[in-house]
């Protein structure tokens, strides 16, 4: 079993993070979105990679990942020229992954079950199912097996419409009358049946090989798709108010652990993540959150549900259920909330007269005022 993880994109719905950084490299709790996906395959024992990239940000997933071997992977990287569609990443991966049954993980999707169980029971399908002869019209043998979410509003994802014998019998994407609340989670079993099915679908109107085609394909042709209906959450975090989700189910997992320093007029309160190298000075922070690397905090008070990143500098502050990137400024900000913080980016409250909210923002940026 090989894997595949899908990194180029677009990522517009991420901008303006995404204009400078590839939208995987988003921490979660001060880890990369992307490494919990290789930590989840390196644990369902896949140790052989390919990982997607598009040309902007490539070069700095491939310095972030290494070589793998840090993970107990080895990685292969293949190049997305432009954002064709999920399918078409498994068109351009076809000498990566040979015959090879695979896993295929969107590399912006985040799970709390892991993979391990779900491939496990694939390929237990494959090799236990009695024979693969023809069981009514199509074969006892799985050629791929999708995971479904419950979900409140089924229109804006790709959805599963279950047949009687428990099968997948279609894929719709964003219906306007939905068949089920079972939509698709950004994770997918193949076998190699699948490359016939992504060489023989045509683009859709948005101009993308769509894996829900090429899966509909593979029903068409008369073969079996099985699905698992997903416990525990799922995220796709390419929004920002799904990534502040994620990082607070991530951050309530978290096992408390000081090595940073906090001077005596400083207060950690509970599960708090102060990383080796970080300074508290006359502040409080309130678990869950975590304080990177080389961080430092004066005067001010980080609530729940924060993750602030490696090198920032938090003064006179109060911050809640916020993600902060690397190397951010803050100063002088009575409530910080509900807020996604690019790196290098510098907040502060000024003196100068006529007192006045002054800005150089770049574009497709959110800001909401007091
Ligand atoms: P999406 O979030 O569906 O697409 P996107 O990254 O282009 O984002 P947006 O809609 O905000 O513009 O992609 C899911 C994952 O798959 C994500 O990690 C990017 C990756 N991907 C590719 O690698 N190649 C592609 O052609 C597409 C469409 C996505």
């Amino acid at each position: 079993m090989k894997g595949l993880i899908l990194s180029g994109g677009a990522g517009t719905r991420l901008r303006p993070i995404t204009h400078t950084r590839a939208k995987q490299l988003v921490p979660i709790a001060n880890k990369p979105i992307l490494f919990y996906g290789i930590e989840d395959m390196a644990a369902a024992d896949i140790h052989d990679i390919g990982i997607i990239i598009a040309p902007g940000t490539g070069d700095e997933i491939r310095e972030a990942v290494g070589d793998g071997s840090r993970f107990g992977v080895e990685v292969t990287w293949i190049l997305q020229d432009q954002p064709l569609g999920l399918a078409h990443c498994v068109l351009i991966a076809r000498d990566f992954l040979g015959d090879d049954d695979f896993v295929m993980y969107l590399g912006d999707n985040m799970l709390e079950q892991g993979l391990r169980g779900f491939v496990e029971r694939f390929e237990r399908s494959r090799t236990h199912t009695l024979s693969p002869t023809l069981d009514g019209p199509r074969l006892a043998i799985p050629s791929a097996q999708i995971l479904l979410a419950k979900v409140d509003d089924p229109r804006a994802f790709g959805v599963a419409e279950i047949g009687d014998d428990d099968e997948v019998v279609q894929l719709i994407e964003k219906p306007e009358d939905p068949p089920s609340d079972l939509a698709l989670v950004g994770i997918y079993l193949f076998d190699a049946s699948i490359h016939d099915a992504v060489a023989a679908i045509d683009p859709s109107p948005r101009g993308e090989l769509e894996i829900t085609d090429a899966i509909q394909w593979l029903i068409d042709d008369g073969r079996r798709v099985c699905h698992e209906v997903l416990e525990g959450w799922w995220i796709d975090t390419g929004k920002k108010d799904p990534l502040l989700e994620c990082n607070r189910l991530v951050l309530d997992k978290l096992h408390r652990s000081v090595e940073g320093e906090v001077d005596d007029r400083s207060h950690v309160e509970g599960r708090v993540v102060v990383e080796p190298g970080a300074k508290l000075v006359n502040s409080t922070v309130r678990g869950p959150a975590v304080i990177g690397a080389g961080s430092v905090i004066t005067d001010s008070h980080i609530g729940p549900y924060s993750s602030i990143a490696v090198d920032c500098v938090v003064t006179d502050s109060e911050i809640d259920n916020s993600v902060v990137l690397r190397r951010a400024t803050i100063n002088g900000i009575p409530r910080l909330t509900d807020s996604l913080v690019g790196r290098d980016t510098e907040i502060m409250r000024g003196n100068s007269r006529p007192r006045a909210t002054r800005v150089m923002i770049g574009d497709h940026c959110n800001i909401e005022i007091e």
